[in-house]
Parts: C-alpha cells; structure tokens; sequence
C-alpha cells in the first residue's frame, strides 16, 4: 500500500513565465501597455476586428516557441516526486506541460488550440509554434478562434480549480498580480488550517494570514522546495 501523498496544488501566474522570456501583462513594458487590452483580448474587440486578436495570438504562440521552461516550471515538476502536484495556470502557455507536470488546469485557454467559434466543445491542437489562425480558419465547416478564454466571456474551468483548492493541504500562488476574477479568487476556496504561500517579488495584492516569499518565481521556487521538503 504506497502512502497517499499530499496535494500540492499550485496557482500560477504569467509571472512564473516571466524567466523564460515571455511578457507578464501588468509589469512595466508588460503586454497591456504594449496593446489595447480591449481591442486583442475581449469579446467585444474579437467581434469589431477578429483578424487583429488572430494576430495577437500568432505573435504570442511565436514567442512561446522561442521560449523554454524555466527552473521554477521544472522544481513543479521535480516536486512530484513528493506531492501529488496540481497546477492551476492563468497562463495560455505550454511551459508548465514542457517542464512535465503532469497534471495542468487552464483556466484562460491555451495557445496551442483553437476551438469553434459556433461550439466551444470543439477543440483542436495547433500543430507547431508558427501555426496561425485567421477568421478564414475553418475545420470540419467550424470557423476557428483561438482557445482563449476572453475578458467579458465566462471561465468554465474554475469550478474544477475550486474543487482542487478545497482539497489542497498545501497551497501555493506564483507570479500573479491576483488582479483578475474569477481566479484571484481561488485562494477563498483553500480550507482553514492549510499553509498558503505566495511567491512574488512584488506582492502587494497578498491575502491575508499567508505566508509571503517576495522573489522571483525561481529563487521563491527553490526556497519553497527548501521550505516543503524540509517537512
Ligand atoms: N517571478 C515571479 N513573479 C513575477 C516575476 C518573476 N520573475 N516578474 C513579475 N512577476 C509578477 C508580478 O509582480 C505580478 O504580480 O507576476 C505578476 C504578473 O501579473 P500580471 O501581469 O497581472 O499577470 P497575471 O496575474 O497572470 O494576469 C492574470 O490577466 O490579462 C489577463 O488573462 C490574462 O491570465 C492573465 C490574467
């Protein structure tokens, strides 16, 4: 009978990523700054000009192909050997699966997919980093998007990412300005008694009663393996 391991269950932010090169969102120079966030990002900006959030996307899913996990993706992973390791990502990049964590929840789509326009349910891979969408994508007689949840449209993966915030005995938050609902809110679900950390060099949102580690996500990442693997 092997002992049952204890769930780890991580929130992670585009923070985390920020290492490995990509932009975070709301950082100085960060892509909100960059880009009308309503214009590539919501569903009112996909409605007035689908061709420029197709375009936002492409650029994206470019700049993940030159990207690499970082060491804070691969202690994650590293710390499976301990903990049945949950990740819950806000993020649509693949780093957190290219590191090997095994168990990944998206909560705001992923740039390696795309799904109907006229049926959510139907999703594809985009085979390769350079591949693109336009509005002139179609498969099987579905006009394609990118798989990504916009601002204004709903979040229908974050009742599954409470369920696992309930069942955390250790729960962790990385690299997120926790500016955005519903995800900012998962901490909320995480049961009392269950250590909360946060990893951030800026955490100025921090909840209250957690334990703060004000650094980037891989020096926060070995401190935290220092810290668990203590126990
Ligand atoms: N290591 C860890 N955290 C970092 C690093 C780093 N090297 N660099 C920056 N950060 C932190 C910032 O301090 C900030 O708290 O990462 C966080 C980035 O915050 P945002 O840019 O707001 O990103 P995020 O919280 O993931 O945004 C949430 O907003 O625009 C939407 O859908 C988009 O998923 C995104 C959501």
């Amino acid at each position: 009978m092997t002992d049952k391991k204890p769930k780890l269950v991580v929130s992670t932010g585009a923070g985390i990523s920020a290492e490995s090169g990509i932009s975070t969102f709301r950082d100085a120079g960060g892509l909100w700054e960059q880009y009308p966030v309503m214009d590539v990002a919501s569903a009112d900006g996909f409605e007035r000009n689908p061709a420029l959030v197709h375009r936002f996307y492409n650029e994206r899913r470019v700049a993940l192909g030159n990207a690499r996990p970082n060491r804070a993706h691969e202690i994650l992973h590293e710390l499976e050997k301990y903990f049945d390791v949950y990740v819950i990502t806000q993020n649509v990049d693949d780093l957190h699966e290219r590191a090997g964590s095994t168990r990944v929840l998206h909560l705001h789509g992923e740039l390696m997919k795309m799904r109907a326009v006229d049926d959510p349910g139907f999703i594809r891979p985009l085979e390769g980093y350079d591949a693109t969408t336009s509005p002139d994508t179609v498969v099987e007689g579905h006009h394609m998007r990118p798989h990504i949840v916009f601002f204004q449209e709903a979040v229908p993966m974050f009742e599954p990412a409470t369920e696992l915030a309930a069942q955390a005995d250790i729960f962790v938050i990385i690299g997120t300005s926790l500016a955005v609902y519903p995800a900012a809110a998962l901490v909320r679900y995480v049961r009392p008694g269950v250590p909360v950390y946060y990893i951030d060099p800026h955490p100025d949102n921090a909840p209250a009663g957690v334990t703060v580690i004000k650094a980037t996500a891989t020096e926060g990442m070995a401190e935290l393996e220092r810290i668990l693997l203590k126990r």
